[in-house]
């Protein structure tokens, strides 16, 4: 079996490592650093202690809170203005998906100068770039361990640059930081990492014993504490398992990718700016049953290890009490269940459908083929 494997070099897990951020910035022989967030985290104290860490350890600080959620192109031409004029060298993104993908583009286009629009795609990017930590603060993304930063362009598309420049020289889980967010938002965020782990464990291509085992013990993690977090968000140890299975299942897809949820949530993040996490979850189990033909195998191997009762159940036994876990899971979850609860008008699904078979950088990765008609009837069936 020929593979390959990348992954972020260096990962501190600690309750209250955001303490940390002077030393770890410091031995990254950063001096000036620019600390990307978003306006609500730093106007909520969540970033204090990362900035009071940093003046500690004699670190010049600029704070840009000024990221937008599903970053537009121009949001982060900003701040690679911003951070260029500053002078800094070195970048920290504290918060979400869209703070941590911001600033991995400012570490690199604030020290190798390109046009944002000519590095989407697959190994397009040209180094090297600025020093840079990532902090997540949803469980969530994974972004801390991916070579991947997501982008909404002018037209409302969502473009991926992937580049293994992209891997954090160092990522920090501290669940202290992720004790605060709301259960809508710990919901949504903790079924997008779910869905990495099951696209990883089925992505067509480059699928691997690394990704594999990743995926799976991802996909344990999050099933066993995503009610727990969202009913107790103050549960400190259930909030770094979450964070952890999301760092697990972000290692998987950065080297096994995402697939058809992803392909057919983004059109739905791009036009309506619905949050990742919703989207994912609002199209993932009719996409999973359309894959069933072709990944029931795989699913078994899902259920098994995600239901106890399911471990010397057969394929078709396994695959489906893992369809209907998934499907009960979701239900279960504190968010809009219906495209038209979304604010998705239903005379829009032929435009979204061809949108979705557009990103064919995520369809090539899905375990069965999918035509514009089964992307329609994908939407129209959680209209
Ligand atoms: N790079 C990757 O590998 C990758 C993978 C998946 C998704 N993405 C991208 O990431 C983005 C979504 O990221 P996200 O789902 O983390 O959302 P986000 O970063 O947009 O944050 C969502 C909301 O949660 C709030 N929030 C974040 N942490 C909080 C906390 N600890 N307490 C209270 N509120 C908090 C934020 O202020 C924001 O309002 C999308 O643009 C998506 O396309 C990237
Ligand atoms: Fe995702």
């Amino acid at each position: 079996m020929n593979f390959s494997f990348e992954t972020t070099p260096r990962i501190l897990c600690e309750q209250g490592s955001a303490r940390r951020l002077g030393e770890l910035a410091r031995d990254l022989g950063m001096r000036h650093v620019y600390l990307v967030t978003d306006r609500f985290l730093h106007e909520s104290g969540l970033t204090r202690e990362a900035e009071a860490s940093l003046a500690a350890a004699g670190l010049r600080v600029t704070v840009f809170a000024d990221v937008q959620a599903d970053p537009p192109e121009g949001s982060v031409e900003d701040a690679v203005a911003d951070a260029v004029a500053k002078g800094v060298d070195g970048v920290i993104g504290l918060g979400g998906g869209s703070s941590m993908d911001t600033a991995k583009l400012v570490a690199l286009l604030a020290r190798t100068p390109q046009p944002l629009p000519s590095i989407y795609g697959i190994g397009l990017a040209k180094g090297p770039r600025l020093p840079l930590i990532q902090v997540p603060t949803t469980a969530g993304t994974g972004s801390e361990v991916t070579a991947i930063s997501i982008i909404t362009t002018p037209t409302s598309e969502k473009k991926g640059v992937v580049s293994s420049l992209l891997y954090p020289d160092i990522a920090v889980l501290d669940s202290l930081l992720t004790l605060g967010l709301p259960p809508r938002v710990t919901a949504m965020t903790g079924v997008d990492a779910m869905v990495h782990a099951i696209e990883a464990y089925t992505s067509r291509v480059k699928k691997n014993p690394l990704s594999d085992a990743l995926a799976l013990k991802a996909l344990v993690l999050l099933h066993d504490n995503i009610r727990t977090v969202v009913n107790d968000g103050r549960n400190a140890d259930a909030r770094e398992a979450m964070l952890l299975g999301s760092l697990f299942a972000g290692m998987a897809f950065a080297n096994a990718p995402v697939a058809a949820v992803h392909a057919l949530a983004y059109p739905l993040g791009g036009h309506y700016h619905l949050p990742h996490g919703l989207t994912n979850a609002l199209v993932m189990v009719p996409v999973l049953a359309f894959n069933m033909p072709v990944a029931a195998p795989l699913y078994a191997q899902l259920g098994r290890a995600m239901l106890p009762s399911m471990q010397s159940a057969d394929d078709a036994t396994a695959s489906a009490a893992f369809l209907d876990a998934i499907r009960k899971l979701v239900a279960g979850m504190p968010f809009e269940q219906t495209l038209r609860g979304a604010g998705v008008p239903a005379g829009d699904l032929p435009m979204l459908a061809t949108d979705a078979m557009k990103v064919t950088r995520l369809l090539v990765n899905n375990p069965r083929d999918v035509t514009y008609e089964d992307v329609l009837g994908i939407y129209g069936a959680v209209l």
